[in-house]
């Protein structure tokens, strides 16, 4: 009878042990999901994640959902009341600039000129524009103070061959002691070897910070291991009509800048875009101009904006961005005009 008893107490206490540790194990798998959740909701509201992309990849149709995940972002360090935003290597750069593609001799000058008056800060070049010369002499004939000026230029694929020859050609140009910014043009033969040589130049704090132009998010997979200091800025295709909604994100979440070209759909476009009806709707509500809506659009989203222009007119209007703010309703009514039209081949 006593061994019986002893092997029942024996039996309780063994079951009575497993209900405890079937406790303690479903209360330990509880608390990580619950932490791994609060994680997830974190990245999810705080940033355009990569996730973000993947969901996108995997269900394309879900754009709306994206669209306002990207018109909310809120990881761009963009600073509205001083206009810059902070770059992952230190500097600051303006929100808005001046494009100079197909500006050359006299018209470039007075615009940068005229760009330079009207307070614009950030002015966008490149090799390939062949008006580096002329940017130059306009900065160093205005009384802007040349450390208030932010200039990129950049280096294109046939010079990746001889980078270093490209650069000094840059810095000849230009005239300048320093480039604020300098990218690569396009993905290309020995990109990783042009980087690598502008590399050098900023160690040597002659080039402040580097980039990229037309790199996407495969281009970037693919680049970004091989080099040693990260991008602060990429420069792609960007306005209503070719919004790389799956792009922007997946840039941002490497701390990289994305900086817009062809706001205006790019010459030849223009009246289009600035005549849609959508556009043209809520520039009407704010008394702006639809150059203006799209420019806010565009910063809304974290991206900075460089539209081109010759015409004085459209320089003031073009940096007078500020003083309004579009709705969330607003903003995605712009995604929604999205069609994937990419107006130039790159
Ligand atoms: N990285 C690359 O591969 C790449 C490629 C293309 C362009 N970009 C850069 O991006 C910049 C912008 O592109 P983009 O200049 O070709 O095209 P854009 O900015 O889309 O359009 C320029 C056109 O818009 C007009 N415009 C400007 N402001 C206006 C306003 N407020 N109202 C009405 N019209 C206005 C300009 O007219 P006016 O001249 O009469 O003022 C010009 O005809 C380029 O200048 C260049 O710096 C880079």
């Amino acid at each position: 009878m006593k061994g019986e008893e002893i092997m029942k107490n024996k039996i309780v206490i063994f079951v009575v042990l497993i209900l405890i540790i079937m406790c303690i194990v479903i209360g330990v798998i509880y608390y990580k999901n619950k932490e791994q959740s609060k994680e997830s909701e974190k990245e999810m509201s705080s940033s355009n994640s990569q996730n973000i992309v993947q969901d996108y990849d995997n269900d394309g149709n879900d754009k709306n959902e994206i669209n306002s995940m990207v018109a909310n972002s809120d990881n761009t360090n963009f600073n509205f009341e001083t206009r810059t935003v902070k770059l992952n290597s230190g500097y600051e750069m303006p929100l808005n600039g001046i494009g100079t593609y197909s500006l050359t001799g006299d018209i470039c000058y007075n615009a940068i000129t005229s760009a330079l008056n009207s307070g614009v800060r950030l002015i966008d070049t490149a090799y390939m524009y062949g008006n580096e010369e002329e940017i130059g002499r306009a900065i160093r004939d205005s009384n802007v103070p040349r450390e208030e000026i932010f200039v990129i230029t950049k280096i294109y694929p046939t010079q990746y061959d001889n980078p270093e020859e490209a650069i000094e050609m840059a810095f000849d140009k230009l005239g300048l002691d320093y480039i604020d910014m300098m990218l690569l043009h396009h993905p290309g033969t020995n990109d990783v070897k042009a980087y690598k040589a502008m590399e050098k130049y900023v160690k040597e704090g002659k080039i402040h910070s580097l980039g990229l132009s037309n790199w996407y998010v495969e281009e970037l997979e693919e680049f970004l291991p091989q080099i040693e200091i990260m991008p602060s800025l990429d420069q792609n295709e960007i306005h209503p009509y070719y919004q790389e909604n799956d792009v922007i994100p997946y840039i941002q979440s490497k701390g990289i800048v994305v900086q817009g070209w062809y706001p205006f759909g790019g010459r030849g476009h223009t009246s289009e875009i600035l005549g849609d009806e959508t556009i043209s709707k809520i520039a009407e509500n704010y008394n702006v101009s639809s150059a203006q809506v799209i420019l806010r659009w565009n910063l809304q989203k974290g991206v900075v904006v460089i539209p081109g222009l010759s015409n004085p007119d459209h320089i003031k209007e073009n940096t007078d961005i500020y003083g309004f703010e579009l709705t969330d309703e607003e903003m995605n009514q712009i995604n929604s005009l999205d069609r994937n039209e990419k107006h130039d081949w790159y």
